[in-house]
């Protein structure tokens, strides 16, 4: 059922120590969730919480073991939405060109971002409620390959195809994706603004997107009963033209 608001609703926000994760725990705690946010470095989650304020606890998680994640959920609780916003800092691990790709380095590339997921996912089973939903995050490199980067583009390709089998194989539980293009995070923060407006001058809007405007897309997919399988694109235009 679609809900107005996120009241009395109580939100696991994986990556939610900073970036996009952190604006939607701030959007669900306006919204009158309690939320959870939990990311691999303890002091990065601690200053998050102090920052969010009442409402807002944490927990630490890695999401590149297993035995890390089923520690988490086993302790955290019943809750009634999980969002994975987790992913290392630049594009994972370059391949470099595809004939002299290293395996071993560009399998390292999903392993939060994908593998880490569906970890997440797996081990959220036991405390997720079943009219609950689950929201991961690709890219718009799913969508728009650029080149010398095949691997973002199967990566973010293989969580929006995850989501589709997912929201099946896990229904009634909602599964969906949001596919950013560039969101002015932490991450980004030492790129130079040239740089950055030479990346979107051509888009419909010609800008970075704030977290809090990502942000939105989150909360829309824990609010949307009937929404499951998709992908919410957030990218100022950036795939039309
Ligand atoms: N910003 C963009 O322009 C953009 C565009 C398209 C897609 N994306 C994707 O969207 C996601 C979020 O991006 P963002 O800009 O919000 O990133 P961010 O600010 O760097 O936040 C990433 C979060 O993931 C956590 N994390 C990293 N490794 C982890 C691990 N092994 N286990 C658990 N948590 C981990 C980080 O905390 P700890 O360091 O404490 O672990 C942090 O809370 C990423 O996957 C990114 O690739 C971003």
């Amino acid at each position: 059922m679609a809900v107005a608001t996120l009241k009395s609703q109580r939100v696991v926000i994986v990556g939610g120590s900073s970036g996009m994760g952190y604006a939607v725990a701030e959007g669900a705690l306006s919204d009158g969730a309690k939320v959870v946010v939990a990311s691999s470095d303890k002091a990065k989650v601690d200053a998050a919480v102090a920052r969010l304020g009442a409402g807002a606890s944490g927990g630490v998680i890695d999401v590149s073991d297993e035995a890390r994640v089923a520690a988490f959920f086993a302790q955290v609780g019943g809750f009634d939405h999980l969002v994975f916003t987790a992913g290392e800092a630049g594009l994972g691990r370059a391949p470099g060109p595809i004939a002299q790709l290293d395996f071993d380095a560009a399998k390292e590339g999903a392993n939060v971002r994908f593998w880490g997921a569906l970890m997440t996912v797996k081990h959220a089973l036991s405390a997720i409620s079943p009219t609950g939903s689950i929201t991961l995050t690709d890219g718009v490199l799913a969508l728009l390959p650029m080149k010398g980067m095949p691997l973002a583009t199967a990566f973010g390709g293989a969580v929006e195809h995850l989501v589709k089998g997912l929201a099946v194989d896990l229904a009634p539980i909602r599964v969906n994706s949001v596919c950013p293009g560039l969101v002015m995070t932490e991450r980004l923060a030492g790129w130079p603004a040239e740089m950055i407006g030479q990346m979107t001058a051509r888009l419909p809007l010609p800008r970075a997107a704030d977290p809090a405007e990502a942000a939105q897309a989150f909360l829309y997919l824990m609010k949307g009963g009937y929404t499951t399988g998709q992908v919410i694109v957030v990218d100022g235009g950036a795939t039309l033209v």
